[in-house]
C-alpha cells in the first residue's frame, strides 16, 4: 500500500565495524522519528547482523541489494530468496548498477520479482533509461516486463522506483538529482500501470538540498539514497523531512476533507 518511504543503498560499500556503527546510529537516531517508513539494504554479508540491529526498535526495516531466483542450487556466489526471507523484508530487483554491470535483464527482473513475492518478500523494482537524451518510455517498457505474470492483487507489495540511471551519483560528489518534472511525468505513466496499489519511489542523487523538492510532490511516495545514505546524519534528516513534508500534506488534505 502507498505510504512515505525512504530506502537506503549502502552499495558495495562499508566494512563489517562501519556497517555495525552506521545501522546503530541510525536506529538510533529514528527512534522518535514517525510518519516515515525506513529501510536500509546493506551488503549481502551484514544483512543478518544489521537486521538483528534495527530489529531492537521495530522502526527500521531491512531489504536486500539483490538476489538470485531460485531457491538454491549450484549457483557459485548467489544469494536466494528462502537464504533472506527471514531476515529481510525487501529486496531491491533490477537495478541500473545490476543492469549494466551484470547484464541483468529484463526476463531476469521477473523471474526476480516472482520469486520475491513467492517467498513474501517485498520486491522494490527499479526502472529507468539509461541516457538523458533517452525517452523516459523505456522506464515503462522495463515495468511492464518485470511484472509480467504478477497478478494484480499482488500489486499492493511492490514498490516502484523510478532511477534513470544518467542521474545516478555513481559515488561522485556534486552529481545532480533528475528534474522534478522529468521524473513527474515518468511516475504518471508508472502510475497508470500500478494504479493506486503501489509507492512509487524517485532514486537518483537526492541528497538533504535536493529532497525537499520531491517530497512536496504528493505523486512521490518516496526516495532510495545512495550515497546519502552512507553518513548516518545525512541519512537520518532526509528521512525526517520526508516525515515532515508528507505528513505536513496530510494535515492539509484532512483539514479540507473536515471543511
Ligand atoms: P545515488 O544512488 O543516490 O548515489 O545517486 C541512487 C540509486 O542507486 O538509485
Amino acid at each position: 500500500m502507498r505510504r512515505p518511504m525512504v530506502v537506503a543503498n549502502w552499495k558495495m560499500y562499508t566494512r563489517a565495524s562501519d556497517a555495525y556503527i552506521l545501522a546503530t546510529t541510525i536506529r538510533n537516531m529514528l527512534a522518535d522519528v514517525d510518519g516515515v517508513e525506513t529501510v536500509i539494504c546493506p551488503p549481502a554479508v551484514w544483512l543478518s547482523e544489521i537486521s538483528e540491529i534495527v530489529k531492537r526498535d521495530g522502526k527500521v526495516n531491512v531489504g536486500a541489494q539483490n538476489m538470485f531466483y531460485e531457491n538454491e542450487g549450484p549457483y557459485t556466489g548467489e544469494i536466494s530468496p528462502q537464504m533472506i526471507c527471514d531476515i529481510a523484508k525487501y529486496v531491491i530487483v533490477g537495478h541500473s548498477e545490476r543492469r549494466e554491470h551484470f547484464g541483468e535483464h529484463d526476463l531476469e527482473v521477473n523471474e526476480k520479482v516472482l520469486a520475491a513475492l513467492k517467498h513474501g518478500l517485498s520486491p522494490i523494482i527499479c526502472v529507468g533509461e539509461r541516457k538523458k537524451s533517452d525517452s523516459p518510455d523505456h522506464a515503462i517498457k522495463q515495468l511492464k516486463e518485470a511484472l509480467t505474470h504478477v497478478p494484480k492483487n499482488r500489486y499492493k507489495d511492490v514498490v516502484i522506483c523510478y532511477e534513470p540511471s544518467w542521474a545516478i551519483s555513481k559515488g561522485k560528489a556534486n552529481s545532480e538529482a533528475a528534474p522534478v518534472d522529468r521524473a513527474l511525468r515518468a511516475i504518471a505513466k508508472i502510475r497508470e500501470i500500478v494504479l493506486r496499489e503501489s509507492p512509487i519511489l524517485y532514486g537518483g542523487s537526492v541528497d538533504v538540498d535536493s529532497v525537499l523538492d520531491f517530497a512536496k510532490r504528493p505523486e512521490i511516495d518516496g526516495v532510495l539514497i545512495g550515497s546519502a545514505s552512507l553518513r548516518a546524519s545525512i541519512f537520518v534528516e532526509i528521512c525526517k523531512r520526508w516525515a515532515d513534508a508528507k505528513n505536513f500534506k496530510n494535515d492539509i488534505v484532512l483539514e479540507e476533507e473536515n471543511k
